[in-house]
């Protein structure tokens, strides 16, 4: 199955993901929550999994943590309906609602992974901003040893690397709602990010 998702287009991924059984979180899905935004952008946001209101909508971040998510991005010029220098994509690492919010397990990781493998390559996004700890580990299993088990402020204020995309870790939007103390860091992450995209391209 991940050779036939590595050849999907846009619309037969999203079906692919739509109709996708591979774990047993089908079961208990409203909805499948594949993706939002501009499949042209150069930013690309990769959440942890969809959350109840996300589940009814289908959309990622539509929630309390999707609206600070959107005003971060709008301190960046950025925002889920633009296009051009204002695109950005949404994603997760799970398309499919953990019960009752519980993490992600491995296996659903190692099973969802395949389709967020596709969108980056269908994208080709300039910049990957990793929110949270299982949207670095997924990211970075391969490139940074012993992620699994490091804190995410450690995985902070660096460039990293997926599939010869720069990939910025910063902390993931429900996080700050319990800890706004840590916007300042947030921001000082997105400042990085914008900073490798200067370096790395027009802006
Ligand atoms: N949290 C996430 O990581 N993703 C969503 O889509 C919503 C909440």
């Amino acid at each position: 199955m991940p050779a036939k998702i590595a050849a999907m287009d846009w619309d037969a991924l999203q079906q692919a993901v739509a109709g996708c059984q591979a774990c047993g979180l089908c079961q208990s899905r409203k909805h499948t929550v594949f993706g939002v935004g501009d499949r042209q952008a150069r930013w690309l946001v990769v959440g942890e999994a969809p959350g109840e209101n996300e589940d009814i909508q289908g959309e990622p971040f539509v929630g309390q943590a999707g609206q600070l998510l959107d005003n971060m991005l709008k301190a960046i010029g950025l925002n889920r309906q633009g296009t051009g220098t204002q695109g950005v994509y949404i994603a997760n690492v799970l398309k499919c609602r953990p019960p009752a919010n519980r993490n992600p397990q491995p296996e659903e990781v190692l099973q969802c992974e395949p389709y967020l493998r596709r969108q980056v390559a269908l994208l080709q996004p300039q910049i990957i901003l990793a929110l949270g700890r299982f949207a670095a580990q997924s990211l970075l299993q391969h490139s940074v040893p012993g992620v699994a088990t490091m804190p995410l402020g450690k995985l902070r204020g660096q460039v990293h690397s997926y599939e010869g995309v720069p990939v910025i870790v910063s902390y993931h939007p429900s996080y700050l709602l319990r800890t706004p103390q840590d916007k300042a860091r947030t921001w000082a992450d997105l400042c990085l990010a914008m900073d490798v995209m200067r370096a790395g391209g027009p802006v």
